[in-house]
């Protein structure tokens, strides 16, 4: 077979293994002296961040697996065995527990830089794409891996969870929950899959991560003004640069997980799994890990059914977005029809939902029992949808400049929508019905007899009406948001954003950026 010439190591041994398997040369290409542009910030510390907590998770865990036993008998001993008596077994599941919320974290900001940034943006939609799939891998792994425990939350989020997919049409309830459970509730079965998979996963996530770094290493890295390198005096070699940076930065990063691991290693859990699993007795409130709050929201968010009169309406829209909005110029109908369109779609829609609501109306075809998508698997669609956005991101935003920086409409954008993630995670940390704010209008004395709770105590006719903001408005309103984002601001903005002028190249801009510090 052949191979590119390559130049000789002095050292006789990496010689020896180099001329018959070209490791250190491939090494010494895409790690050492691969040109990497001279400008990174700290954000683009984080991949190797992500890449290390991936490493101690797979470490942690595997020697973690050696004292654990998977089945639901002696699971919850087991781990508390591990803290107790195993020899700095309490050090090794502090560092996977609190590893798992430092590896979300780390994906998370490195997530953000990518929008930030644009550099989900050609050339590098693939590496986008596949950066996508690793954190649904990582979704799954995270959530099977919090019920080996066996705790009161290891339980009943895994029942809640499960239960969405028995949303399914036609083969939700027959086929998937029983294979995903191993029987028709959580139980023995159900755990050793768990911990077969949980084992499994974090190869397959090492794998694309393979694959990940793999497309980075045709495009090359994007950077924080989005433009390429023009040439050898834009790009520095990766080592010993961005070696020692990635170095210093995963210090400081270690520094604050070794902070939680002995400081505060459950602040970050939940203590209702510290209870044993008890399948009767629900816990009052089930909340997942707070890495996945934003998604639980959005999920708790579809309260109504989606019957025919609002997937008509939705599909309306649907032919008006894609016409007008995504479209540079509509191409089938004129503006007259837009708006009728425009008009008709959301009238069906909202008439839809009212009738879903009132069921008093008794309008056809609007019983939950005869609606096409339930609220449940509403709520499914719409949770899976808010990540399959990100796979069709580097095509919803087409403007042709990467960088917020230079896209001052698109950096508010991007920070209103980062807020709305936060906010909804919030959401997702609370219960549905709590109430933020209300007011009662009416009849002031029965506007007290509510406000002290005695609600039966109000004469028949004299009830008041009471206007609530809840935490379910409030997740539907940011999910509305979220979606937004996506579907509308990022396609209009990709129209009408004139953006301001780039630099013509990184080395330029780096010099510029130097003289004004030292002027
Ligand atoms: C196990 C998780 C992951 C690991 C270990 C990982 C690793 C890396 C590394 C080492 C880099 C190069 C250094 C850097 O740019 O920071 C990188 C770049 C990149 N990653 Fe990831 N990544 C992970 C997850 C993700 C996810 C979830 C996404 C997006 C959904 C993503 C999107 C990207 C993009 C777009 C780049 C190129 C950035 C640029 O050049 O500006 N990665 N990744």
């Amino acid at each position: 077979m052949g191979h590119a010439p390559r130049e000789g190591f002095d050292n006789p041994i990496i010689e020896w293994v180099d001329s018959r398997l070209p490791i250190f040369t491939m090494m010494q290409k895409e790690y050492g002296v691969f040109p990497t542009p001279r400008n990174f910030n700290w954000f683009w510390n984080f991949g190797a961040i992500a890449m290390f907590m991936l490493i101690t998770m797979i470490v942690t865990g595997i020697v973690l697996a050696m004292h654990y036993t998977a089945d639901t008998k002696l699971a919850f001993d087991s781990v508390e065995r591990i803290t107790r008596d195993v020899n700095g077994g309490w050090l090794l599941r502090n560092l996977h527990m609190n590893g798992a919320s430092f590896f979300f974290i780390a994906v998370y900001i490195h997530m953000f830089r990518g929008i930030y940034y644009g550099s989900y943006k050609g050339p590098r939609e693939l590496l986008w794409i596949l950066g996508v799939v690793i954190f649904l891998l990582m979704m799954a792994t995270a959530f099977i891996g919090y019920v080996l425990p066996w705790g009161q939350m290891s339980l009943w989020g895994a029942t809640v969870i499960t239960n969405l997919f028995s949303a399914i049409p036609f083969v939700g309830e027959q086929y998937i929950m029983p294979l995903l459970l191993g029987g028709f509730s959580i139980d023995n079965a159900t755990l050793t899959r768990f911990f077969a998979l949980h084992y499994l996963l974090p190869f397959v996530i090492f794998a694309v991560v393979f694959l990940h770094i793999w497309a980075l290493h045709v495009t090359g890295s994007n950077n924080p003004l989005g433009i390429e390198p023009k040439g050898p005096q834009d790009t520095l070699p990766f080592h010993p640069y961005y070696t020692m940076k990635d170095f210093f930065g995963m210090i400081i990063f270690m520094i604050l997980y070794a902070w939680f691991v002995f400081y505060a290693p459950d602040a970050l859990g939940h203590p209702d799994n510290y209870i044993p699993a008890n399948p009767l007795v629900t816990p009052p409130h089930i909340v997942p890990e707070w890495y996945f709050l934003p998604f639980y929201a959005i999920l708790r968010a579809i309260t109504f059914n989606f019957n025919l009169f609002m997937l008509a309406g939705l599909g309306l829209l649907a032919v008006f977005m894609v016409e007008f909005i995504w479209r540079y110029k509509p191409k089938y109908l004129s503006g007259a029809q837009g708006i009728l369109l425009l008009v008709a779609g959301s009238g069906l829609a909202v008439f839809g939902l009212l009738a879903d609501f009132n069921q008093t109306w008794a309008i056809p075809m609007t019983a939950s029992t005869d609606v096409p998508i339930s609220a449940k698997f509403g709520g499914v669609l719409a949770m899976f949808g808010s990540i399959g956005l990100l796979v069709v991101l580097p095509w919803l935003d087409s403007h042709p400049i990467r960088s917020a920086r230079f896209r001052p409409l698109f950096r508010i954008a991007v920070l209103v929508f980062t807020l709305s993630v936060f906010i909804l995670g919030y959401a997702g940390s609370q219960p549905s019905d709590k109430v933020y704010l209300s007011t009662c209008l009416g009849d002031a004395q029965a506007c007290e007899a509510i406000e002290h709770g005695n609600a039966d105590h109000i004469e028949a006719g004299h009830e008041p009406t009471v206007l609530a903001l809840d935490n379910t408005m409030v997740a539907q309103a940011f999910t509305a948001l979220y979606f937004s984002f996506f579907l509308i601001i990022l396609p209009l903005l990709s129209r009408f954003e004139k953006g301001r002028e780039l630099p013509t190249s990184i080395h330029e801009a780096v010099l510029a950026k130097k003289q004004k510090a030292g002027a």
